[in-house]
C-alpha cells in the first residue's frame, strides 16, 4: 500500500516552467492566551506575555483531569432515564469550556494586495470569531466544520495581525470536544481570477472497461477572458487526459469539462486507484491559477440486497471514530490517524463512519489512499438538543450552511460513499413534523446524487413509521440485531445497515470471575442487571454492556443470517476521551466500548472480529492471561479461544482439557417479534461459543496454558501459550516504527516483563520519562479509564503491566526514551528522525 506525498503536487507544479499563482501556506507562530481579553482583537494588542503555540493546539488535554469540569446534569432518554442524574466524565473531565484566545501576523507583499488572500480554517473548538488587523472577519459557531474568509480587504503590506476568539461551553458535548485550533490554520493566495475554494465536483457518469468518462463542474471567480486546461494525471505521473477551452467569466462562473480516461484504473478497497485533476487558468498563455482536485474512479450502487462497489457486493466491516486520538486530544497529527487506521485495518476493517461530525480533511485523504469506504456525518443534534449548549443552538441559522460546506468540501473523496444528516436526532420521537429530515436530504441532493444520504436511527419504531427512515436513501440502525429480520418483513424495500454496533465495555487484560451474563431485561429489550464493577474495569468476558448494547457475536449471528443488511459499524474503533458509560459516577474519564483501548492497544475481542473480518488470516488467541490473583487458584474459569482453526486443544500445565470446536448456533435467542422491542440483552454462552472455543470448567492454576490448534484433518496448525508472569524483571521499550519524518509523532509501548519476557500484568507501579535527542516528550497514556494522571506529564502509572509514550520530533537524530519505575529502568535509542 503506499501513501502518496505531496512530491506529486510539486511535480504537478513543476511541468510548467513560470509561476503558478496559488499558494498554500501554514499559518504558524500562534501565542495563546485562555484568559479573555477584550482587546485582544485589537491590532497592536501586547500579547508578549502569551503562550507560544503550535497549531493544532488542544488547549484542555495538557491541563489536569477534574470531574468537577464537566458535571452535567442531564436526562439521557436513550438509556431509559426519566429523571435527571448527575454525570461525571462524560465530556472528558478536561477543562475544554471558556474562552481561547489565539493570535498570529501574516506578513504581505503589495503584490499580494493585488491578488486574493484567503484564511482557511479546518475545524475551531468552537464559536469563532475571526479578526483580522482589529476589524471583525466572520464566525462560526460549529466546531467541526471547516470554513474560510476571503480577507483581502483587511490586509496592509507588511505584517497584519490575525486574532481569533473561541469559546466553548459548559454541556455543549457528549464526549470530548477538544479546545482551540485543533486542526491546521492555511492562508491561500491566489489571483483575482481563480477557482473557488472547494469550487470543483468530479464525478465520472461513464465507467467501462475500455474508458471512463470524467465530468468536471467547476466555479470560477473572476471576470474577463481566459483559457481554462484541465488535465488528469495517473498515480504514477503520465497525463492520461487533456483538454482546454476558451471561457468568459463573469464574477462567479459555472464552467463544466469533459474527458475521458482510457482504460481506467478503479479505486477499490484492495487497490486504492487516485487520479489527480489539474486545472489551470491561462491569461496570454500564462498560467495565473492552478487547483488540484484528487479524486477516483469508481462505482457505487444502494441495493434493496446489498451495498455494490465496482459492482462487487461489499459488507461493511466498519467502526465509528470520534476525532480524538488518544493522550494527544483533539489536536490532529495525520501520523497518528494513520497509525489508527493501519490498527483498524489489521483488524480488517474496511470502512469507517465519523461519528458525529466532519472529521479533518486529511483523515478523508488518508481513506482515499488507504481503500478505506467512509461515511461523512454532519450532525449529532437537529433542533432538538441532547446537551443545554448542543448543535441545537446553532441548527436554525446554521445547518443549511455546514451541510453544504461539508459537502463541498468533500465530494471528490472517492472514500465517501454516504452522507450522514445526523445521529440519534431527538426528532425520531416526534416523528419529525417539520420534515427537516426531507429538508437537509434535500439540501444534500442539491448538491451530490451520486451517493446515498443517510442518517444514524436509535428508535427503529420512530424513524420506520414517521418515514424518517425511508425519506433518507439508506436508513442507519443503531444497536438493533434482534430486529432485522423483522424491518425486512414489514419494510421489503428498505435499504439499510447497522450504523452503531455492540456496547459491551471492557478494558485491556481485565477478567472479572465469576462469568455471568444479564438475563433480565425490560419490555424494549435493554439490559437492566449488566454487572457494573466498583473498580471501574469489566472484565473481557463481557459481562458489562450499556443498557442497549451487547457484545460483537450477537452482530455477527444477525449479519449472517440477515445477508440484505449492508454490514456494520462497531461503536466504536477506538476508546476516545468522554462517555465513560456505565462508569458516569466520578470513576472515569474515557470510553471502554472499542477493541483498541485508548493508546492504541488491542483488547481480547479485537482477534474476535479478526476472525470474522479477516478470513484470510490465521488467528490463534486466547483469554485469560494467566496470572490471576492467587485467590483464584483452584477455582472454575472459563477459558476463551478467539480462532480462525477448526479444533483446538487446551493445556494446563501439561494437562488436556480436550479438543474443542464452535458450536452451532441453537436459538437465535436474541430476536424479537416486533420491532418495538428493539434491544436485545447482554451476552449469553450460547451465541458466545458459535464465534470462539470455550473450555468450560477448567481449574485455574499458575504455570502455563496452552492452546493447539488443528485443521480439519486433525494436523496441528499452530499453538499458542501463556505463562504465568514471574517478578518484574525489566522494561521493555518498542517505537512502533523505527522511523519518523522530523516534526511528527512517535509512539513508544512500553511494557514491564519478567526474566522470561512474559508480561506483567499485574504492574501497575508509575514510571518517569525522560525524552532526550531529536524529540521532545509530547504526551502518555496507560488504557486505564480512570487514570486520572495528566496526560501531559513525563510520569505514568503502568496499566496492567504495559502503557505508551508519544514523543514529537523536532530535528533530525536519533531520539532517546530513558524510563524509571521502581528498582526498573531502561533507556531506547533506536527511533530515528529521518
Ligand atoms: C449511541 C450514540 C453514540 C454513543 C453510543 C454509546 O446511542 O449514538 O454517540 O453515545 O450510543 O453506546
Amino acid at each position: 500500500m503506499k501513501i502518496k506525498t505531496s512530491i506529486l503536487l510539486f511535480a504537478f507544479c513543476c511541468c510548467y516552467h513560470f509561476f503558478t499563482a496559488q499558494e498554500v501556506e501554514l499559518l504558524k507562530n500562534w501565542k495563546f492566551s485562555n484568559y479573555d481579553y477584550g482587546a485582544a482583537f485589537q491590532e497592536n494588542f501586547d500579547d508578549s506575555n502569551w503562550d507560544k503555540v503550535t497549531v493544532p493546539h488542544d488547549w484542555a488535554v495538557k491541563q489536569d483531569f477534574d470531574f468537577a469540569h464537566d458535571v452535567q446534569l442531564t436526562m439521557v432518554i436513550q438509556d431509559g432515564e426519566t429523571q435527571p442524574r448527575y454525570r461525571t466524565g462524560r465530556s472528558g473531565a478536561l477543562p475544554y469550556v471558556g474562552i481561547g484566545w489565539y493570535r498570529t501576523n501574516y506578513s504581505v507583499s503589495n503584490a499580494d494586495l493585488a491578488e486574493k488572500v484567503q484564511l482557511l480554517f479546518d475545524g475551531a473548538m468552537s464559536n469563532a470569531k475571526v479578526y483580522v488587523n482589529g476589524n471583525y472577519v466572520g464566525e462560526r459557531p460549529f466546531g467541526y466544520i471547516s470554513f474560510y474568509f476571503d480577507i483581502t480587504k483587511y490586509l496592509k503590506a507588511g505584517n497584519n495581525s490575525i486574532a481569533v476568539r473561541l469559546e466553548n461551553f459548559n454541556s455543549q458535548s457528549r464526549w470530548y470536544p477538544g479546545a482551540g485550533l485543533y486542526r491546521k490554520v492555511s492562508v491561500i493566495k491566489t489571483n483575482k481570477t481563480h477557482i473557488k475554494t472547494w469550487g470543483t465536483f468530479v464525478t465520472t457518469p461513464i465507467i467501462e472497461k475500455k474508458f471512463a468518462k470524467v465530468h468536471v463542474d467547476l466555479e470560477v471567480l473572476g471576470s474577463g477572458n481566459y483559457t481554462m486546461v484541465n488535465e488528469i494525471i495517473s498515480s504514477d505521473g503520465k497525463i492520461v487526459a487533456k483538454k482546454s477551452k476558451e471561457i468568459t467569466l463573469h464574477q462567479n462562473t459555472k464552467i463544466t469539462a469533459d474527458l475521458e480516461v482510457k482504460k481506467p484504473k478503479l479505486w477499490d478497497i484492495q487497490s486504492p486507484n487516485l487520479y489527480k485533476l489539474k486545472t489551470s487558468i491561462l491569461k496570454d498563455d500564462k498560467i495565473i491559477n492552478t487547483y488540484n482536485t484528487t479524486f477516483g474512479i469508481r462505482k457505487v450502487r444502494f441495493e434493496v440486497d446489498g451495498f455494490y462497489l465496482n459492482d462487487n457486493k461489499v459488507k461493511f466491516k466498519g467502526v465509528n471514530m470520534h476525532h480524538d486520538l488518544g493522550p494527544v486530544g483533539a489536536a490532529f497529527h495525520k501520523e497518528l490517524f494513520i497509525r489508527q487506521m493501519k490498527k483498524m485495518k489489521e483488524m480488517g476493517v474496511n470502512a469507517i463512519r465519523f461519528s458525529h461530525n466532519p472529521p479533518a480533511p486529511e483523515a478523508l485523504d488518508i481513506c482515499d489512499e488507504m481503500g478505506i469506504l467512509a461515511i461523512d456525518e454532519a450532525f449529532d443534534e437537529w433542533q432538538i438538543g441532547k446537551v443545554m449548549n448542543g448543535y441545537a443552538l446553532h441548527f436554525d441559522k446554521w445547518s443549511k450552511k455546514d451541510l453544504s460546506d461539508m459537502i463541498v468540501r468533500d465530494r471528490n473523496h472517492p472514500s465517501i460513499i454516504m452522507w450522514s444528516i445526523g445521529n440519534e436526532i431527538l426528532e425520531q420521537y416526534r416523528k419529525d413534523p417539520k420534515d427537516i429530515t426531507g429538508y437537509l436530504n434535500k439540501i444534500v441532493k442539491s448538491l451530490d446524487t451520486t451517493r446515498a444520504t443517510t442518517a444514524g436511527f436509535n428508535s427503529s419504531v420512530g424513524a420506520l413509521r414517521s418515514k424518517m427512515a425511508h425519506t433518507v436513501d439508506v436508513a442507519g440502525f443503531n444497536y438493533k440485531p434482534g430486529i432485522y429480520h423483522q424491518i425486512r418483513k414489514e419494510y421489503p424495500n428498505l435499504k439499510f445497515y447497522a450504523s452503531e454496533t455492540g456496547g459491551a465495555v471492557s478494558v485491556r487484560n481485565s477478567y472479572k470471575f465469576p462469568v455471568v451474563f444479564d438475563t433480565l431485561h425490560n419490555k424494549r429489550g435493554n439490559s437492566l442487571n449488566t454487572k457494573v464493577y466498583k473498580d471501574g474495569y469489566p472484565g473481557n468476558y463481557e459481562t458489562t454492556n450499556v443498557p442497549w448494547g451487547y457484545p460483537a457475536y450477537k452482530e455477527f449471528a444477525a449479519l449472517e443470517k440477515n445477508t440484505s443488511v449492508y454490514g456494520e459499524f462497531v461503536w466504536t474503533g477506538y476508546d476516545y476521551l468522554g462517555e465513560p458509560s456505565p462508569y458516569h459516577d466520578a470513576k472515569s474519564r474515557s470510553s471502554y466500548f472499542a477493541p483498541v483501548d485508548f493508546i492504541g492497544l488491542e483488547k481480547d475481542k479485537f482477534y474476535l472480529y479478526q476472525t470474522q473480518w479477516k478470513k484470510d488470516k490465521d488467528v490463534l488467541h486466547f483469554f485469560p492471561h494467566w496470572s490471576l490473583p492467587d485467590t483464584m487458584k483452584g477455582k472454575e474459569i472459563q477459558v476463551v479461544c478467539y480462532t480462525s482453526f477448526d479444533k483446538a486443544e487446551l493445556f494446563i500445565n501439561g494437562k488436556s482439557y480436550g479438543i474443542q470446536t464452535k458450536k452451532p448456533i441453537k436459538k437465535h435467542s436474541y430476536e424479537n417479534n416486533s420491532i418495538a422491542k428493539p434491544a436485545s440483552g447482554g451476552g449469553n454462552w450460547d451465541l458466545f461459543k458459535a464465534y470462539a472455543i470455550v473450555w468450560d470448567d477448567v481449574i485455574y492454576q499458575p504455570g502455563e496454558a496452552k492452546i493447539v490448534a488443528y485443521n480439519k484433518k486433525g494436523k496441528q496448525v499452530a499453538e499458542v501459550k501463556r505463562v504465568t508472569a514471574g517478578k518484574p524483571h525489566h522494561i521493555k521499550i518498542q517505537p512502533e516504527l523505527k522511523s519518523i519524518k522530523n516534526g511528527e509523532v512517535g509512539v513508544y509501548i512500553v511494557s514491564v516483563l519478567d526474566k522470561n519476557g512474559n508480561l506483567c500484568v499485574n504492574y501497575n507501579k508509575n514510571m518517569n520519562i525522560l525524552v532526550n535527542g531529536a524529540a521532545t516528550f509530547l504526551a502518555a497514556g496507560n488504557g486505564d479509564p480512570t487514570n486520572m494522571q495528566n496526560l501531559s506529564k513525563p510520569t505514568r502509572k503502568f496499566f496492567n503491566g504495559q502503557a505508551a509514550i508519544f514523543v514529537k520530533s523536532n530535528k533530525k537524530g536519533i531520539v532517546s526514551v530513558d524510563v524509571k519505575s521502581d528498582q526498573l529502568q531502561q533507556v531506547n535509542s533506536s527511533l530515528i528522525v529521518e
